[in-house]
């Protein structure tokens, strides 16, 4: 029974990022966060999920300036596609907001005016990277150069990805813009820093106190303090998408502020919505707040956004509960290996449900990593939700619809088996509250096994004809088995849930009502409500080539042959130089800004001493030469082919040479698939069909 009686439960799950689709990676935390709130509702606890669109920041500014609209477009596009792919994934917010919100710049200020008043913010000159040419201060992610610890090239300012070295970005050696590639240079600018190096102890002890978090995310943390925390930069400069901070002209608040009290701003909109209010939920010893987040973002969560919250006067999360990382098939999410996988890309081939079924069966409160693996996924799907829990569903209900009119008269009073559910259905109640969502899973498998039993040793196909009134007991004992199961994997199944209870003609069962005694009640119509998992191809394949919408800025002659031309192209990201072949067959002005289709990922060559970095691709007939074009496209536009993803891998000559690739009317086709980019099919000039392309 409702563990928190009289008290309040607000449940966030992080907000995610304006700028892209959501993944199947977020949702096993929206997943596992939607679990634990649809079962405290069920339960019946007083409880409020809430989240909100993580809109602001330099990513997003960047992006939509690279796409020609207004960050303000941007954010209410990924808006919408999140709701439909939150919808579309049974996640049940109360509230779904932006940080973008009035409501998140009234507490953005707020907490901003009583941190300063508590003498918790103060302002320094810092030096930071600066690019001339695009007129900004650049977010490190934003600066690539050499690593200055081990000097590996085009590393972001950060961290190395080669060895692990965290730096400043004003650190970095011979550094360059990663958006014009121009030298940055170094410029002074006056920055808000918040004292977190106040909050040591006072951290240490929540920290210690709480019994809630996660023994290994404790520890992390813990160290963290014990090697010193610094204080923490909450401003930038403009040109950035965000919130000015009071009395400035060109400074924002860094988003990392501003997005978790996009929160309490998301609370607040559904408050005034409900006439309830925030203070309730944020000020309110007797509210518990859970944020549910990943392990990549423990540090603003369990020191930024407590120490904050210290500063300003607000309580305390009761439990940050982390969650690990997804992978498939063992590694991260990849493109280039074909198994990155949008919400969407899951959606068009399979059920929302089976994702939360197999998450909810990984799911614990352990910070383990949780691994996609298809087959795993269908053995699962097939095994435990299709052969066990909707083979004992459909039976019964199917039995009692041809044999008994549909009516459940009396139960069987078998003790022993009541018994043993009942102590398995205690230990479910526990594991959901402890979100080991993977005990819950094996219990509820285990109830439906021991419903399968009892069905089949009974054998009522047969004993209907030597005792109808004892057949029927057992029917009815079935049903409530069946109908237990349709409260208890609620939050996990809430559609399937809903179909079964519709079958079984009840309604809005709450976790009170899981008994057995639904009896002198006639059902509805039986159907099979669990399709099973058919083998697909889920990765995409790999397309050895990386190619790209070039355009050709210069066209010169090779000093010592007279066959090539040395072609400087641009590809949108970067320039490059390529030799081609191409003299006999065009005039230099006919290729001077053509737009040309680039092979990025070929092994660099000297050709007669002058480097080609990569080549273009033309057709070649036996008479003609024509290169492939792409007119309506941009510079830098992706060339693939259709269910394939392009590799990232670079490719020597004689491996490119295997390539096939086949000219029909005009065309290109590798492996009878079009090449094309997402705004056109390429075309070849001059030559025949059946010419050969390099
Ligand atoms: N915007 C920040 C959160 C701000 S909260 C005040 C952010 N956004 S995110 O879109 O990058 O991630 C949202 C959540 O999804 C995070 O909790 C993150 O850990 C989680 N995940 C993102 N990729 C993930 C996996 N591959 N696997 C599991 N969770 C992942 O961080
Ligand atoms: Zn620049």
């Amino acid at each position: 029974m409702a563990k928190f009686k009289g008290k309040r439960i607000l449940v966030t799950s992080a907000l995610p990022y304006s700028n892209g689709s959501l993944h199947c990676g977020h949702m096993l935390e929206y997943i596992q966060t939607d679990i634990f709130v649809r079962f405290l509702r069920l339960i019946g606890e007083d409880v409020l999920f809430v989240c909100a669109d993580d809109t602001h920041g330099a990513p997003i500014e960047i992006k939509a300036a690279e796409l020609g609209i207004t960050p303000e477009k941007l954010i209410a596009d990924v808006y919408k596609e999140h709701l439909q792919d939150f919808k579309d994934f049974l996640i049940s917010f109360d509230n779904y907001y932006t940080t973008n919100s009035p409501e998140n710049k009234y507490y953005s200020d707020l907490i901003f005016e009583k941190l300063k008043k508590n003498g918790l913010i103060y302002t320094k000159d810092i030096e930071v990277t600066y690019c001339e040419y695009c007129k900004r201060t650049l977010p490190d992610r934003y600066v690539k150069g050499r690593c200055p610890k081990c000097n590996a090239e085009e590393q972001y300012g950060d961290v190395c990805e080669r060895c692990n070295a965290a730096y400043k970005t004003i650190d970095l050696i011979e550094p360059y813009c990663a958006i014009c590639k121009n030298k940055p240079i170094r410029k002074t600018s006056k920055h808000y820093f918040f004292k977190l190096s106040q909050f040591s102890n006072k951290l240490e002890s929540w920290l210690n106190k709480n019994k809630n978090l996660q023994p290994e995310v404790k520890h992390f943390v813990l160290n963290w303090i014990k090697n010193g925390l610094e204080d923490w930069n909450i401003s930038r400069d403009g040109p950035y998408f965000g919130f000015k901070i009071p009395g400035e002209e060109n400074k924002y608040y860094y988003v990392w502020l501003d997005a978790p009290i996009g929160y309490i701003a998301s609370t607040d909109n559904y408050c005034k919505r409900h006439s309830l209010k925030t203070e309730d939920y944020w000020n309110n010893k007797n509210c518990k707040i859970y944020h549910f987040i990943g392990k990549d973002i423990v540090y603003f969560h369990l020191l930024f956004w407590p120490a904050i919250l210290l500063g300003s006067g607000f309580q305390l999360p009761y439990h940050i509960p982390v969650h690990g990382f997804l992978t498939v098939n063992g590694e991260k999410m990849s493109k280039s290996r074909g198994t990155f996988f949008t919400a969407r890309d899951f959606l068009s081939k399979h059920n929302a449900e089976h994702l939360r079924f197999y998450y909810a069966g990984m799911l614990s409160k352990r910070l383990s990593d949780i691994d996609l693996n298809f087959d795993d996924f269908r053995k699962k799907i097939n095994n435990e939700l299709a052969a066990n829990i909707g083979n004992l569903c459909y039976r019964v209900l199917n039995f009692l619809n041809k044999n008994f009119y549909g009516e459940i008269k009396d139960i069987d009073k078998n003790k022993k088996l009541i018994h043993e559910i009942n102590q398995k259905i205690k230990n479910i109640e526990k594991n959901y509250y402890e979100l080991n969502f993977n005990e819950a899973v094996k219990d509820i498998l285990h109830i439906s096994s021991l419903g399968n039993k009892y069905f089949q040793d009974n054998g009522p196909w047969k004993l209907i004809n030597e005792d109808k009134v004892k057949t029927h007991k057992i029917l009815g004992l079935s049903a409530n088995i069946v109908k237990n199961l349709s409260i208890l994997i609620q939050p996990i199944l809430p559609n399937f849930s809903l179909k079964l209870q519709n079958q079984l003609n009840v309604d809005n069962l709450k976790w009170q009502d899981i008994n057995f005694e639904l009896k002198n009640h006639k059902i509805g119509r039986d159907e099979i409500l669990i399709e099973k998992a058919e083998e697909k191809e889920e990765t995409k394949m790999e397309f050895p080539l990386n190619l790209k919408v070039a355009k050709i800025l210069e066209v010169k002659e090779h000093p010592n042959a007279d066959k090539l031309y040395i072609l400087d192209i641009d590809l949108g990201n970067e320039k490059r130089q390529l030799v081609a072949g191409l003299k006999e067959h065009y005039l230099s002005d006919e290729l001077k800004d053509k737009k040309i289709i680039a092979v990025t990922n070929l092994k660099y060559a000297k050709l007669r001493g002058v480097e080609s970095q990569g080549m273009l691709l033309a057709g070649d007939d036996g008479a003609n030469v024509g290169v492939l074009t792409a007119d309506k496209s941009n510079v830098g536009d992706k060339v693939y082919i259709e269910g394939h993803e392009n590799s990232a891998k670079e490719i020597s000559f004689d491996e490119f040479l295997k390539i096939k690739l086949a000219v029909q009317n005009g065309k290109v086709y590798f492996e009878n698939k079009e090449l094309k980019t997402d705004k056109e099919s390429v075309s070849v000039e001059k030559v025949k069909d059946g010419a050969r392309v390099r």
